[in-house]
């Protein structure tokens, strides 16, 4: 699979910086407004060129890192609504190897530019308006789209993912309260539609972190010296902070496994012989999950588990059931 970031440097080439800096800086300031975008927030190929610059890595990165929280499916094709430049196809390549893959949007200069930096692949880049049909694929994902649709035509999107998927939708939102808050939106009407979720939450149930607080993830992503150029940053890297959902025709293998357990919702706090948990319950509860030196095995795991890891991992809370049978 060919290096992302490399294709994007060979494209990238053809707008001089300064044009590719004013237009992500009017991009940042349109996104940010959180308003539905009652026109194309990309006008024209510049405009792409800039969004590619400095959102395809961490569109790419959020992406895979939501696919990955999905295991046990094995998808053979993926259709992208509003895939823009296409990065979350190439997470979803990345994660399942090279499926058959289709980007959907209504800008023609995203999808052209999105063939260029995809060059020999094999993917489809097709015109497309919400409210067109979509057609059928194993997975259906849709990355920062609904934050550019008022409620009724977020609901028109989720629906029409829903009704093209054969075996799971994934959706990714900015990992923010307004994110969060489209993301359940959209999980509701997954719920409504028979889907199961399988990942961020251990349950099907309402949000435990509804009203005093939002669920969202982090992905580290490393900062070329154009795009720490584009975005006045100084630092090498960012973390892209992001909002999920990932819902699947069936419980997958890790769902039935014994004790599956809930999901980490913050960084770890590590102190001496303690390790700290914010953890997710299958009950819905969200609260600390205090692990000691003490419990050996546990522990070890503890040290190393991330926000967004499964807690207990698989491996253990098989073990810890069978200890207590
Ligand atoms: C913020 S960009 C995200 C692009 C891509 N999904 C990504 O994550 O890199 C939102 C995309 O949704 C597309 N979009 C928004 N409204 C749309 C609509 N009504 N029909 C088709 N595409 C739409 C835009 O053209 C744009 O490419």
């Amino acid at each position: 699979m060919p290096e992302l970031r490399e294709a994007l440097d060979a494209v990238l080439q053809d707008v001089a910086p300064a044009r590719l800096a004013d237009s992500v800086r009017r991009l940042i300031t349109d996104y940010r407004s959180g308003l539905p975008a009652g026109e194309p927030l990309l006008r024209d190929m510049v405009d792409a060129t800039a969004y590619a610059a400095y959102r395809m890595p961490a569109t790419h990165a959020a992406v895979t890192a939501a696919l990955r929280q999905l295991p046990g499916i094995a998808p053979r094709s993926v259709v992208d609504l509003g895939g823009g430049t296409g990065a979350a196809v190439w997470a979803a390549r990345d994660v399942y190897g090279p499926i058959a893959a289709t980007v959907l949007d209504q800008v023609p200069e995203a999808l052209k530019l999105g063939a260029r930096i995809a060059k020999d692949q094999d993917i489809a880049w097709q015109p497309w308006q919400l409210g067109e049909d979509v057609p059928a694929a194993d997975l259906v994902t849709a990355s920062y789209v609904l934050t550019e649709l008022d409620e009724e035509r977020q609901r028109d999107l989720v629906a029409r993912a829903s009704s093209a998927a054969a075996v799971a939708v994934v959706l990714v939102e900015p990992g923010t309260p307004p994110g969060y808050r489209r993301i359940l939106a959209a999980r509701e009407v997954l719920l409504a539609d028979g889907w199961h979720i399988a990942a961020p939450c251990p349950h099907q149930v309402g949000c435990g972190m509804r009203g005093r607080d939002w669920c969202h993830f982090a992905a580290r992503v490393n900062r070329s010296a154009l795009h720490r150029r584009l975005k006045d940053a100084s630092l090498g890297y960012e973390d892209e902070k992001f909002a999920f959902v990932a819902a699947t025709r069936e419980f997958t293998a890790a769902d039935r496994a014994p004790g599956a357990g809930g999901r980490i919702v913050r960084h770890p706090a590590f102190r001496k012989g303690l390790v700290t948990l914010q953890v997710c319950g299958g009950d819905t509860a969200v609260g600390p999950a205090l692990v000691s030196k003490r419990e050996g095995p546990l522990y070890k795991a503890a040290r190393d588990a991330e926000w967004g890891d499964r807690w207990p991992p698989h491996s253990l809370s098989s073990d810890l059931l069978s200890d207590q049978c």
